[in-house]
């Protein structure tokens, strides 16, 4: 994946959270994996999340907003048959795969080049 923040931590936790995406196409699915994600993006949303509060940052809500609709889509998910067809593990995967790309490529550049100006970087 190519980098997608120079802030390290950022761009560290969304290089994982693309790889544990790329991971639900993983033939036999692995029943943990869903669950392994949802942990992982919750340690990143909260980590973004005491950034905006600690910085006061103006765009926070609608930012809180766009990751309580990612917690909800895996919280459906995970409501889903382990044993999934193959093709659903390829629909949920890139499902996931351009919801993040679009935050990490929008919303999350926002955010960080606020952050970069800051003096808590
Ligand atoms: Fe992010
Ligand atoms: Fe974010």
């Amino acid at each position: 994946m190519q980098k997608t923040s120079d802030i390290i931590w950022q761009d560290t936790q969304h290089q994982m959270l693309f790889t544990l995406i790329e991971e639900i196409k993983v033939v036999p699915f692995d029943p943990d994996i869903l669950h392994r994600l949802k942990l992982y993006a919750e340690h990143h949303f909260i980590l973004e999340e005491t950034y905006m509060r600690m910085l006061d940052y103006p765009h926070a809500e609608a930012h809180f907003e766009a990751h309580d609709r990612f917690r909800e889509e895996l919280e459906a998910m995970l409501e889903t048959d382990p044993t999934m067809h193959e093709s659903l593990q390829v629909s949920l995967s890139d499902f996931l795969y351009k919801w993040l790309m679009l935050h990490v490529l929008g919303i999350d550049k926002q955010l960080e080049d606020f952050v970069l100006k800051s003096k808590h970087k």
